[in-house]
């Protein structure tokens, strides 16, 4: 939190268009702030109106909160729905049977269009498929699959039939996937034989069959395999079917599996600042209402809409926008296999003029490579391309710079699209805090307000309140219909993590710092305060990546920490003491090579650290605590100015300035 102090006050501000203001969903400040004040008025009424109007129930519930095992907060308990009848038979009744749902653009540029009717079909059958497989309400299944209309009609087929989904993405190593499936105890796999990404096929299925070498995967009876690519494959007869065969054969109707609204559509994995990664449990009602709801407020989707959010399936972002929110909100969505640098870095502009893209959703990584891109090679500028077809701009997952805020504004929304900062998380299932694109006036790099109904503030350590102008810890102070619900096998972990005593147990801690602005009191999110990174928009634990470290033979000891990096936000910076005397020139490299590649096996590689430095040791307190707030400044390169008297072996320092 320390750059919380030095934070530049922005000054720019960038009202919402007249004509979006005109005819958003929330429309003015006015608006915005009724629905607010609904919401403190009568809180529980104000999210029963909204579940009301927005969802479809089987069975109307007639308790909107049940706080009685609180941090357990149970939302809309007694009714019934099944979020992909939301999703899609809910379309064929209001007249978009024929509607584009999906236009899919392949690595290679092939397009296929499907419409809600089609869409409807391959789900139903799919569901059909892994109902004949013994697959029912409360099972588990593991997917594991590249960007593709099956990822998203596995996702849908799983809450059709009530199996409770865990994507896990395609670019995490075998052992990773393995303890996600044993933590999962999951029952059955959907994969693909390969993925395709920059015109590169990367294994699927074999990385599959890695982890199960791994062991622990008993309670998998089968593993489905979507064929992509016709790559060469090993296969267990008994165990592994084709997607398409199994789904071939099977009706194209399925009575959806009605759940109570509290049971979990899916767990998803992410980092934490200790230990394993956390499988993020969400309910079925609540998830579903905010990622619909949020489409509405935030994106303002309207029927005519050509929404593109870049995210992958692995990740939440993946869910609420790409697998959930926009077939729940009946529009046409894009969905893209491939990356955005292939076959060159303009891709996502022409992919926007191609599809008359009118709302674009990505990442602040994205946007920064993509200048840098667009400097380089005048070919690939944006300039080139039509982008007229753009209403409306997002950002999801790191902070947005202010410098990129204002390129993303002027050159992709020629000035005349509002740009919507969300910041959320994992855990909140849904966007928390964003402007809305008509109603509140933008500032560069600040997610300004939270949406009504969300009790957003800034505490200190103590849970007490900070005035405007103080940065902080980020809290929500009640709970909301969309949150996370418990950790997966760990309930107390789940409240030790997001409900912690201190704070009086009942307030949810994001685990950021933020500042909310002296006059406009628009937050600003100034980083995670726990040990977890933020590279590309990846989350990612420092514990984990070292953990993953020492488990190599030649580590003794690692240390990771986060530094700025211009293009992918944090990158992550490795210390390292080995077993054997400290290695330097050539053969520095070549281990700092062994380790990183070993990270990428254990993890993914994304987990590989950019930079690695070896020292004999790291530098501790006299009671043997790494001191990491030094490893910080270290890998930023900077001088040390911080008191040092408490460090045991400050000549350790010398060694650690310098980078391989
Ligand atoms: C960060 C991604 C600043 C934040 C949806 C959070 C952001 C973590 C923003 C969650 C934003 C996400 N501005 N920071 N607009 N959005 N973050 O779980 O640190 O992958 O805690 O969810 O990303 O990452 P996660």
């Amino acid at each position: 939190m320390a750059d919380i102090q030095t934070l530049k006050e922005e000054s720019r501000v960038f009202p919402p268009p007249a004509d979006m203001m005109k005819h958003a969903a929330i429309s003015g400040m006015e608006a915005y702030q009724a629905l607010c004040d609904e919401a403190e008025r009568d809180y529980e009424g104000f999210w029963a109106r909204l579940a009301r109007e927005n969802l479809s129930w089987q069975t109307p519930f007639t308790k909107t909160l049940d706080e009685s095992d609180a941090p357990f907060y149970k939302w809309f308990s007694d009714g019934k729905l099944n979020v992909s009848y939301n999703c899609l038979d809910r379309n064929l009744d209001n007249g978009n049977a024929d509607k584009t749902a999906i236009i899919f653009e392949a690595d290679g540029g092939e397009v296929t269009r499907l419409t809600y009717r089609e869409l409807h079909g391959r789900v139903c059958q799919f569901a059909n498929g892994l109902k004949s497989l013994g697959i029912r309400k409360g099972d588990r299944v593991v997917i594991y699959m590249p960007m593709s209309v099956e990822g998203v009609v596995a996702m849908q087929a799983c809450a059709r039939i009530g199996a409770t989904h865990s994507v896990v993405f395609g670019g995490f190593s075998a052992k990773s996937l393995q303890e996600r499936i044993v933590d999962a105890g999951a029952v059955a796999v959907i994969t693909a034989d390969e993925q395709v990404r920059g015109g590169k096929h990367l294994p699927l299925k074999a990385i599959v069959d890695d982890a199960f070498a791994l062991g622990g995967c008993d309670a998998v009876r089968n593993v489905v395999v979507y064929q992509r690519t016709s790559g060469k494959i090993n296969w267990q007869q008994g165990r592994d079917l084709w997607m398409h065969e199994l789904a071939a054969s099977q009706p194209s109707a399925c009575e959806p599996e009605w759940v109570d609204a509290e049971h979990p559509l899916f767990i998803l994995y992410t980092s934490g600042s200790t230990g394993t990664p956390k499988g993020v449990q969400h309910s079925s009602g609540g998830y579903l209402l905010w990622a619909m709801l949020t489409m509405k407020w935030t994106f303002d989707v309207k029927p005519s809409d050509v929404f593109w959010c870049t995210a992958d399936i692995g990740w939440v972002t993946g869910h609420s926008y790409i697998a959930y929110g926009p077939l729940a909100a009946g529009c046409t969505e894009v969905v893209f296999e491939g990356v955005p640098t292939y076959p060159d870095a303009g891709r996502f502009w022409d992919m926007i003029a191609r599809h008359k893209v009118s709302i674009f959703y990505t990442a602040p990584t994205a946007i920064r490579s993509l200048i840098k891109a667009a400097d380089a090679n005048p070919a690939v500028h944006p300039d080139r391309y039509d982008l007229s077809s753009l209403r409306l701009l997002g950002s999801v997952g790191e902070p947005i710079n202010p410098e990129a805020w204002m390129w993303y504004y002027k050159n992709i929304g020629h000035e005349k699209c509002p740009i919507v900062d969300t910041f959320w998380q994992t855990e909140t299932g849904g966007h928390m805090i964003t402007p809305l694109p008509g109603a509140t006036p933008m500032v560069p790099g600040s997610c300004t307000l939270p949406l009504p109904g969300i009790m957003a503030a800034i505490v200190d350590e103590t849970g007490q309140d900070l005035p405007n102008g103080q940065g902080g810890i980020l809290v929500v102070k009640r709970p909301w219909p969309s949150m996370i619900r418990t950790i997966w096998n760990d309930p107390a972990r789940f409240r030790k993590s997001y409900f912690p005593e201190e704070l009086g147990g009942k307030t949810y801690l994001a685990g950021d710092g933020a500042i909310r602005n002296k006059d406009t009191g628009y937050f600003t999110i100034t980083g995670r305060i726990d040990d977890v990174l933020n590279v590309s928009g990846h989350r990612m634990g420092t514990m984990e990546i070292e953990s993953a470290l020492v488990a190599h033979p030649m580590v003794a000891e690692a240390a990771v920490v986060g530094k700025p990096d211009e293009t992918t936000g944090e990158s992550i910076c490795a210390f390292v003491v080995l077993k054997r005397p400290r290695p330097e020139g050539d053969e520095a490299r070549q281990i700092a090579k062994e380790l990183r590649d070993w990270v990428g096996k254990e993890i993914g590689p994304i987990a590989k650290p950019k930079e690695l430095r070896f020292g004999d040791n790291l530098p501790k307190t006299r009671s043997g605590k790494i001191m990491r707030r030094l490893l910080r400044v270290l890998a930023k390169g900077e001088e040390i100015t911080q008191d040092i008297s408490t460090l045991e072996n400050p000549a350790i320092l010398e060694q650690l300035k310098h980078a391989i």
